[in-house]
């Protein structure tokens, strides 16, 4: 039983991060034994998974995980916050969403291109080793 100290908690505070996610779960009512909404330590992702200078897109979990730079990891709500559709795509250095066409920066999920005019609201998580999971 080694636990590494390499706990790295990402957390960001952007200011408008407060906003947010209290109760979003989506019971399904079929009650299978290991849920799928996210949850505190649920692990999304090995590092080398998400290319650097993009991101990657967690839908059940309504997060994105991007790396602006080499190591440096961010996540923030996949949820538009223009009308809430749940955004798709990463490229070019922003997340697009597919409803009304509005992107945000993968550095700090601030608006690039509206019609949203606020940020995708950061989330925690925690990078142990080569593991990203949701804090
Ligand atoms: S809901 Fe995302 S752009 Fe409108």
């Amino acid at each position: 039983m080694t636990h590494v100290p390499t706990r790295r908690t990402v957390l960001l505070t952007t200011g408008a991060a407060a906003l947010a996610a209290g109760c979003g779960e989506y019971g399904s009512g079929g009650g299978s034994d290991s849920g799928s909404s996210a949850a505190a330590g649920q692990e999304l992702a090995r590092t080398d998974e998400i290319p650097v200078g993009g991101g990657r897109i967690f839908a059940a979990e309504k997060v994105v995980v991007t790396q602006p730079e080499q190591g440096e990891f961010k996540a923030f709500s996949a949820i538009c916050t223009h009308q809430g559709c749940t955004v798709d795509t990463v490229s070019e250095g922003t997340i697009g969403c597919p409803c009304h066409g509005s992107r945000f920066r993968i550095t700090d999920g601030s608006v690039a291109r509206p019609p949203a005019t606020r940020p995708l609201p950061e989330k925690e998580i925690t990078v142990e080793g080569d593991r990203i999971s949701l804090a």
